[in-house]
Order: structure tokens, then C-alpha cells, then sequence
């Protein structure tokens, strides 16, 4: 289903086009069916959301640039953890959010290729992963629960690790909570506030970044938005 979705997806792109390149099992499927595309003669250029996704595009062949050449893009194509019917999304399960929110932000469009499973009627079943910086961690954490407290979101708080004894570190060099709150009712609300809390980096949710989501079903793709 997740190939099903970047298949669709891939239709929209078009000679010379500037695309950003998503993170996550979802999106290795749309750069693994562009480098096959390339490979055919398609000529674009990536702008990856991470390292992982640098090093898989480069493989294929596919012409890559950065933000700091690129500036601008035209599509960005990336997976989600979760989503709901108003195109907004928990994104970072696979620690790259940061990233993944630049280059969208810094695209006309931004497609979301994803299975049917991620689709909620409310966000937060997926724990909401906060980017923090690594100085003050124990802090900023209690200033995130107090926050959440406030919009009354209660749930562990958890530290992502890559090893027993080593906390996980985005490309960036941060930390990151994964925030088990539950429902959020109110993702607009949750998400300035986090934003607005200094030593956060950045949080899971996108809101008003996504232009259309591809859905992959049992009974083929469906597209929601644009
Ligand atoms: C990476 O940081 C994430 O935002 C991924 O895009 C998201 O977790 C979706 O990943 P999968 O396609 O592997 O489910």
C-alpha cells in the first residue's frame, strides 16, 4: 500500500522539477520509484529531508541540491504517522521532522503519501514527537508538560533512545520527547505553544503544510485535498 501511494504520487512530478524528498519507509518508495524514472531519463532535482534519505537518492543516481542552492521548491513528497480529513499531521516517528517541516515549508506543494492506517479523526493517537535542544532537557520538559497540562493533555513523556544508555539524536544534534498525550482537540493551539517554549526546536505537527494526501486502501489509492 505504501508503494501504491508513491506510485500515485509520482505521476504529478514532471521534467525539471525541484522536489523535496521525504523520510520514512512511505517516501524510500517514492525516491526508490523516481531513481528508476531518472534511470529513464527524467531530470529533476532532490532536496533531501535527511541524511538517510541523502544517502538512498544518491545510490539512485538522482541529482541532488540543498536548500541553501535551492530555495525555492516546487513539490515536496513525504510519509506521515498520522493524519486527519483537515490535511493535518504527527510527523517525526522517524526522527527527521525538523528537516521535513523546512523543505515543506520552502515548497509550493507538499504530498502526503501514506496507507490507510494513519488516517484518525483526532491527532495524538501517535505519540507527538518534540525536538528539543539537548541543553536544559530536564527543563524544557517540564515546561512542555506544563503546557500540556494547561490544554489538558496528559501522558508520559519519553525520551528517545538509540541504545540503552544513549538518547537519540536528530541529523541536527537534538533530542527528542515523544509526547503520549492522547487526543489533541485543539493541534493549532498545542502547537504554538509549544513553538513558543525556548529550548523546543520544533514539534510533530504540521498544520497548513499539506496540499493533498494519497491514500493507499484495499481498494486502490483515494486523494484527499488539493
Ligand atoms: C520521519 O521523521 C517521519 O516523519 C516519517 O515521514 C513518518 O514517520 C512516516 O514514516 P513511515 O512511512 O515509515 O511510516
Amino acid at each position: 500500500m505504501k508503494r501504491a501511494a508513491a506510485e500515485a504520487a509520482l505521476q504529478s512530478v514532471t521534467h525539471g522539477m525541484r522536489l523535496g524528498l521525504g523520510t520514512g519507509s512511505t517516501a524510500a518508495h517514492f525516491v526508490d520509484l523516481l531513481g528508476a524514472r531518472v534511470r529513464q531519463g527524467l531530470e529533476v532535482v532532490g532536496v533531501p529531508t535527511s541524511e538517510r534519505t541523502r544517502l538512498q537518492a544518491e545510490g539512485l543516481g538522482i541529482t541532488l541540491s540543498t536548500l541553501d542552492e535551492t530555495p525555492e521548491l516546487d513539490l515536496t513528497i513525504d510519509g506521515a504517522d498520522e493524519f486527519d480529513a483537515s490535511l493535518r499531521l504527527i510527523k517525526g516517528g522517524g526522527g527527521a521532522l525538523l528537516r521535513e517541516k523546512i523543505v515543506a515549508a520552502a515548497s509550493k506543494r507538499m504530498f502526503v503519501i501514506a496507507d490507510a492506517t494513519k488516517e484518525v479523526e483526532t491527532l495524538g493517537a501517535f505519540p507527538l514527537p518534540v525536538e528539543i535542544d539537548r541543553f536544559g532537557a530536564r527543563s524544557t520538559r517540564l515546561h512542555i508538560e506544563r503546557v500540556a497540562r494547561g490544554l489538558g493533555l496528559e501522558g508520559p513523556i519519553t525520551l528517545r533512545m538509540s541504545a540503552p544508555d544513549a538518547p537519540y539524536l536528530t541529523d541536527g544534534g537534538h533530542y527528542i520527547y515523544d509526547c503520549a498525550f492522547g487526543a489533541i482537540d485543539a493541534p493549532e493551539t498545542l502547537a504554538e505553544r509549544l513553538r513558543a517554549i525556548p529550548g523546543v526546536v520544533d514539534h510533530g505537527l504540521f498544520i497548513g503544510l499539506a496540499t493533498a494526501i494519497f491514500v493507499a486502501g484495499k481498494d486502490g489509492v483515494r486523494i484527499v485535498g488539493d
